[in-house]
């Protein structure tokens, strides 16, 4: 039943939308788009098994702190570090947050455009007919025009469901797209290992391969978590905010990570096998790059009864899967903007989504005529993907444990997620523990020794 929650404040209305929201945020083209190709560039089964470690190990005490710090805040990300820390730089990690936000969005949304053109290719029956699939995505991503118009469709949509509200807009979207999602992506993954020469890349994703590790690879799983997860950035803690007084925050967290998790083994599925059955098994050849997706799976189409039904059902699902998480991303600087700057959430949304889409489309402009501009060898696009992922939201899960753990403190943070006592759980403490000792620890050695020893490209 819908509770309506106390106070004017926005909030979702039923458990059920908590989880949609927050595993529409947390599923994307992080678990679609970007897990294979990070896994594919790093060892595939090793850089799995980290991957599923730090889910555990800080990824759910990640996102309990974020949902305990905006949920007893009341407050977006960098309002919350106000109220709860008063008089204290703390706030500056809510602006690191609004910062990340608006680099995560820039690239994110290029990749989200790019579905939309492949949605079309795939209803117009053009996508099973390409010959060389990765000279096709290669004019497309360097054209100067068509990128650009689909990106700034993507924004629209996203700032049209931010526009209309938590209940109206976010809710009510992420529950009926996020159960669709999973059907279709079942559908798809039946599909893909079934595909003769499969079985090499399935054994290739599981088997692990320790020789491919170093601190590079550990870092890159770390930023991977933390990006599929939607955490280090506030998004959670905006979205915190909005979760009701009586919710499990421990259940919904860990809801919310399993699903994610996978989800992404479920699109590696769908995606690593495919690689194989087009790479005779050497995956070195197909030097994985941000198109890989594109490349790879219109070849799999092409092979596949019904492929241009199934294509697309795929990158229709690859949009949902984005739109859910971009809504999340727009949230976090709309919340902000609106809370901290006394707008309306109308004017909030617009200023925001276009400022984020000027940058947006230098990120997209990257891959044609602004290819030229490299910082690091690495182009716009590269540069905002990198150092949002593994770079900022590291940092930003770093100094958000840090809080939890040593500022706001134990009772605090007990009294939040056993709702005042109510609820009981041994596993609480355990979670504060990780929190105040371990999480850090683990993340800040990751970090700085990726930084600083390996380097970072
Ligand atoms: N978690 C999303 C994905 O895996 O695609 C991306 C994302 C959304 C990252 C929201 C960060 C965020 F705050």
């Amino acid at each position: 039943m819908a509770n309506i929650p106390s106070g004017n404040r926005d909030s979702f209305t039923s458990k059920f939308g908590v989880i949609a929201a927050a595993a529409g945020s947390a599923v994307g083209l992080g678990n679609i788009w970007r897990f294979p190709l990070v896994t594919t560039q790093n060892g595939g089964g090793a850089f799995l098994l980290l991957y599923f470690g730090f889910i555990i190990l800080i990824g759910i005490p990640v996102i309990m702190s974020e949902f305990s710090i905006g949920r007893r805040a009341q407050a977006n990300a960098l309002g919350a570090f106000k109220k709860l820390a008063p008089k204290t730089p703390w706030f500056l990690v809510g602006s690191l947050g609004i910062v990340t936000a608006f680099a995560i969005l820039a690239f994110y949304s290029t990749v989200a455009g790019w579905t939309l053109e492949y949605l079309l290719e795939a209803l117009t029956g053009r996508v099973i007919h390409i010959d060389d699939t990765a000279q096709n995505f290669a004019e497309f991503s360097a054209d100067p025009v068509r990128p650009v118009v689909w990106q700034l469709l993507v924004m629209a949509l996203t700032g049209g469901i931010v526009f209309a509200g938590i209940q109206k807009g976010i809710e009510k979207f992420t529950k009926i797209l996020m159960p669709l999602l999973v059907i279709l992506i079942g559908l798809v993954v039946i599909r893909s290992v079934t595909l003769p020469g499969a079985g090499e890349g399935v054994k290739y994703l599981f088997i692990p391969d320790w020789s491919a590790v170093n601190f590079k690879t550990v870092l890159m799983a770390l930023g991977q978590a933390a990006f599929s997860l939607s955490i280090g950035m506030g998004t959670l803690i905006t979205y915190g905010s909005y979760i009701q007084k009586e919710n499990h925050l421990l259940n919904t967290a860990s809801t919310v990570a399993f699903t994610d998790t996978l989800i992404a083994i479920l699109a590696s599925l769908m995606v690593v096998p495919a690689i194989f059955a087009f790479s005779a098994g050497n995956i070195e050849q197909m030097s994985p790059g941000p198109g890989l997706v594109f490349e790879v799976l219109p070849n799999v189409f092409r092979a596949m009864p019904g492929g241009v039904i199934f294509a697309a059902v795929f990158f229709f699902l690859l949009f949902v899967a984005a739109l859910t998480s971009t809504i999340s991303v727009l949230e976090v600087v709309v919340a902000y903007l609106k809370e901290e700057l006394n707008m309306s959430r109308g004017k909030a949304t617009l200023i925001a989504s276009v400022s984020i889409t000027v940058l947006g489309v230098l990120a997209t402009l990257s891959f044609g005529p602004l290819a030229h501009i490299k910082l690091f060898g690495m182009t716009i696009f590269d540069i905002l993907n990198f150092s949002s992922a593994n770079i900022m939201l590291t940092f930003g899960a770093l100094f958000i444990v840090i809080f939890v753990g040593w500022k706001l403190g134990k009772s605090n943070f007990l009294d939040e997620i056993s709702n005042k006592g109510e609820l009981q759980s041994r596993l609480f403490k355990v979670v504060f523990f990780i929190i105040r000792y371990i999480a850090p620890v683990a993340i800040g050695i990751i970090a700085v020794a990726a930084l600083f020893i390996q380097g970072i490209t």
